[in-house]
């Protein structure tokens, strides 16, 4: 089988975490390297967490840290989700990789460079790394097979009322990757909220009994506990839609729309804005992901955690 050679680019973050294991156990994808971003936490942590991961499931590729604020405004964080490590909850197991001694942008250039094919990038954090690519090697355009990124959101927000987590931290960046040309998906809240995983359905993971699916499970236990102060049933899997729109497109519905990002507005910062009615007279930019088959969502999911074995390695 061919295939896919994908960047994984995030702030992890207890759903990156979900997303990245999940993208290290579907066969399709071969994962180049890591690049880390300042969002839920610092950029130390974010990273440290990252070769963490890595040791956790097995992946020995490149981690590259990406800058420790936005392109414009201060850093944001999101302890009160993820925790003052950015991933509390279960003990994970000491990184086996160094980072590397390159930027995450130059690490993104570099995959880029070398590749025979396009590359498709996975953000799941905000794009300060993306739009820095972009900023920094215009060639490179033509390498990038797609930019699959979680944020934003058609009707509504988390962070505000009106703007969501990663696009608040970076706009500016959102707003450089939007008019860069390259083919984008959009996975907002529009579909991530309804990306649920209900209690009884992360028991079925932790019951699975390989160490990646017990780390999973007690991921899951400590994003729960927030998010049921908040009124939620379940743990919203946000950037796992991500990395799924890639390869099962299928288990959802999208819209091709012209969309921008408030980057000015007092109240409204970071607002994803889509041109519904064609006011604007633009081609569509992205393809935003509207619905999801939730059920087949968690299936895939609850898959890709059965993939591992005792060791944490693939089975
Ligand atoms: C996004 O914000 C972060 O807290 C999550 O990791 C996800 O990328 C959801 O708004
Ligand atoms: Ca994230």
């Amino acid at each position: 089988m061919k295939k896919i050679p994908i960047i994984l680019d995030g702030d992890p973050g207890h759903d990156d975490a979900i997303a990245w294991v999940m993208a290290n156990a579907i066969k399709e994808f071969d994962i180049k390297g890591i690049t880390t971003v300042a969002g839920n936490q610092t950029i130390e942590k974010t990273t440290l967490n990252a070769r963490r991961i890595s040791a956790l499931i097995g992946l020995d590729v490149p981690v590259a840290k990406g800058s420790d604020i936005p392109l414009l405004g201060n850093l944001v964080t999101a302890a009160n989700f993820h925790g003052e490590s950015g991933l509390d909850g279960p003990e994970l197991p000491e990184p086996i990789r160094e980072a590397e001694d390159i930027s995450a942008p130059e690490l993104m250039a570099k995959i880029l460079k070398e590749s025979d094919e396009p590359v498709v990038i996975v953000s799941t954090g905000p794009t300060t790394n993306v739009a820095s690519l972009l900023l920094a090697n215009p060639e490179l355009k033509e390498k990038i097979k797609c930019i699959s990124f979680m944020g934003g959101g058609l009707r509504t927000g988390n962070w505000t009322s009106c703007a969501e987590f990663n696009i608040v931290v970076d706009p500016e960046a959102l707003d450089i990757v939007f008019n860069s040309g390259v083919p984008i998906i959009m996975s907002g809240l529009d579909v991530t909220e309804k990306a649920l995983c209900y209690p009884e359905e992360y028991e079925q993971i932790r019951a699975l009994g390989n160490p990646v699916a017990e780390v999973v499970a007690g991921w899951f236990d400590f994003f729960m506990k927030h998010l049921r102060t908040l009124g939620y049933r379940g743990a919203t899997l946000h950037d796992p839609c991500a990395v799924l729109a890639l390869v099962r497109p299928d288990i959802f519905k999208f819209k091709d729309l012209y969309v921008e990002v408030e980057r000015c507005g007092h109240y409204t910062r970071g607002a994803t804005i889509p041109d519904y009615y064609g006011q604007k007279n633009k081609k569509p930019n992205v393809k935003v992901a509207v619905e999801i088959n939730r059920e087949e969502f968690i299936q895939v999911l609850i898959d890709c955690c059965r993939a591992y074995n005792e060791e944490g390695g693939k089975i």
